[in-house]
């Protein structure tokens, strides 16, 4: 006390000076509180202004009652205008741009069909329209496409949807991927529904429900952007085989621990195991995961309306939105921005074409090699080589958007993938001359996708007829009987 009083008799403009500092800081911090507070019951009237969401609420109608500009954006994963030079949200048929792949899957649903990734909004239909679920598929299959799901997995209880077949709950699935998947109804704070995510990390003695806010804006995304498989042959319990790592390397290794065979090819007599989509997995090897962005951060810039910020929930290719997307942190032009992306992509494809080349040959020479009776001994070390060749292959292929988010490690996966598959050649080679078998065998004609099919004894005619008798029929009776149910619904 006594220096403050010495301070103000003999240096009054200090303590003046030191008195007005403190008010402003009081005032302000006042302010700041006051407009957290205000934040606060802005975002908490927002709740309730309209309608109330149900805990289990599927519809993104009724969500976007509540929450105008997050839904009128999600809509607009509808367009399908925007294509760019590998992505965007265009209807692409991969299997007539690259018929090769239909020799790769031969075996498998996907030869059948198979179309480039649209908006979340066709996830439903595009899972009904598509050849491959004429196959007997599991209910497992509808985990990434629609909200109902974690309706039904808590009403069923999550191994037993597993165990249901795709068709039983056909009328249940018909909401498009959307704001439960992602939000929880009460403080629409984000969430992971999706067990299979929990579990894996559980696994791995890790907690979900502790990621920071950031980890979040991408963990909702690796709920479905991810590597998985259906564990048990009648369990087809959904599980990501993250439990070595989540490298390719280290996914691979598990995968042969416990002998997963995805299908067998007629070919070659492979046991394959088809890659899905490790979006997530193959992001974290990339400059931007490892610098914290997140995928939110280019998939879902903020958006300003009316003075109004709010996160845009058209998800789509970042390339149809660079402004947004990436000026936000990058100075270069927008033409710098692309070119820098196709660079990478270009460059990740050329790598990928060799590899896809190698794999059908040695494809090609397996089956010759068997036609000519060679032993399952003869072929075992060679069928290793061409099933890792193209899990590696298949695992770029598949990691979509993967030759920008790492284009490194891309490009030293399909290395990999194109030396084991030219290993697999060579000892082919020497056995196919063993087997008094003139080399280089004849290569069909795999020029369109039709020739394709028809080289691996594919009746699309057939196929294709029996889909459009069951989409003539069976998915409005779905739909008819998904409104009655909701129609009851209280909300
Ligand atoms: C630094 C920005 C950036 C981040 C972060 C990012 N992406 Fe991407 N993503 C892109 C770009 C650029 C493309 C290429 C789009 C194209 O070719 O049209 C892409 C492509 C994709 C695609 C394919 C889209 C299409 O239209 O073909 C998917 C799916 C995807 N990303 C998912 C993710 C996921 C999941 C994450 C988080 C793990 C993520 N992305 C993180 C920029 C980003
Ligand atoms: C794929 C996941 C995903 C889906 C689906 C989704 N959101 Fe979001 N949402 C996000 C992310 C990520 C954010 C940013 C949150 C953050 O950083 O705090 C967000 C933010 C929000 C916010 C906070 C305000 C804002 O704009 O940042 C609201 C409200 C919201 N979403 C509503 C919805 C509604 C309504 C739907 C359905 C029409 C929906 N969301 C669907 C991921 C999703
Ligand atoms: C519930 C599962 C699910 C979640 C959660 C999810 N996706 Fe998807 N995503 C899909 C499916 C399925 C498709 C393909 C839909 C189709 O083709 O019908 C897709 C398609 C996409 C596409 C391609 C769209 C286009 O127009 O090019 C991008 C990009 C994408 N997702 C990014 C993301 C990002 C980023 C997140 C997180 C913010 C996310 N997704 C969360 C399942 C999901
Ligand atoms: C949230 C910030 C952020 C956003 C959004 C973002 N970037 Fe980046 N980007 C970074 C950071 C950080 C690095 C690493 C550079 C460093 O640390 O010096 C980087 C690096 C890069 C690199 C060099 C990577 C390499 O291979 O060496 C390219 C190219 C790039 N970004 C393009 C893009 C494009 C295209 C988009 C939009 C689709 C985008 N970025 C969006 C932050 C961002």
């Amino acid at each position: 006390m006594k220096k403050i009083q010495q301070l103000i008799t003999e240096k009054p403009l200090i303590a003046w000076g030191l008195f007005l500092s403190t008010v402003v800081v009081v005032f302000f911090i006042g302010l700041f509180g006051a407009s957290i507070v205000e934040r606060r019951s802005e975002a908490i009237q927002r709740f309730q202004l309209v309608t109330p969401i149900a805990e289990w609420e599927p519809r993104n109608e009724v969500w976007g009652e509540n929450f105008n500009r997050q839904f009128e954006s999600y809509i607009k994963t509808l367009d399908t205008t925007f294509a760019s030079k590998y992505g965007g949200s265009a209807m692409v048929d991969m299997l007539q741009r690259e018929p090769n792949l239909v020799v790769l899957w031969a075996g498998y649903a996907f030869s059948r069909d198979y179309n480039q990734g649209r908006g979340h909004y066709y996830a439903i239909k595009d899972i009904r329209n598509t050849l491959r679920t004429d196959v007997p598929q599991p209910a497992t299959c509808w985990t990434c496409k629609s909200t109902d799901v974690p309706r039904l997995m808590n009403e069923m209880g999550v191994s037993d949807f597993y165990k249901k077949s795709w068709n039983e709950l056909g009328d249940e699935v018909v909401n498009a991927i959307g704001c439960h998947d992602c939000h929880d109804p009460k403080t629409m704070n984000l969430r992971i529904t999706r067990p299979a995510l929990i579990e894996a990390f559980e696994r791995q003695g890790k907690d979900i429900t502790k990621s920071s806010h950031q980890d979040m804006r991408s963990l909702v995304c690796a709920q479905c952007h991810v590597e998985y498989y259906f564990k048990g042959k009648e369990e087809k319990y959904l599980t990501l085989p993250w439990d070595d790592g989540i490298s390719v390397d280290e996914m691979e290794k598990y995968y042969d621990e416990v002998e997963h065979v995805d299908f067998v090819h007629t070919l070659s007599k492979t046991p394959v195991i088809k890659a899905q989509h490790p979006d997530w997995e193959m992001a974290q090897f990339g400059i931007h995961a490892q610098r914290g962005v997140a995928c939110a951060d280019c998939h879902m810039p903020y958006k300003s309306e009316g003075g109004v910020k709010f996160t845009d929930h058209h998800i789509q290719s970042p390339l149809n939105n660079i402004s947004r997307s990436c000026q936000v942190c990058h100075r270069e032009s927008e033409e710098t921005l692309l070119n820098n992306v196709y660079e990478r992509q270009d460059k990740v494809k050329e790598l990928l074409l060799l590899a896809e080349h190698s794999i059908v040959k040695a494809h090609l020479e397996a089956k010759a090699a068997w036609d000519k009776g060679a032993k399952e001994e003869e072929m075992k070390n060679i069928l290793t080589n061409i099933r890792h060749a193209q899990w590696r292959w298949d695992y770029v292929a598949a990691s979509h958007g993967g030759s920008f988010h790492a284009p490194l490690e891309s490009a030293r996966i399909l290395a990999t993938s194109i030396r084991k598959a030219e290993e697999a050649r060579v000892e082919l080679s020497k056995l196919l001359t063993y087997l008094g078998v003139q080399t280089p065998i004849a290569m069909p004609d795999l020029s369109t996708k039709e020739k394709a099919q028809k080289f691996i004894g594919l009746e699309m005619d057939k196929l294709k007829s029996k889909k459009q008798t069951f989409l003539s029929t069976v998915p409005s009776e779905w739909d008819k009987k998904a409104k009655e149910r909701q129609s009851t619904m209280n909300n």
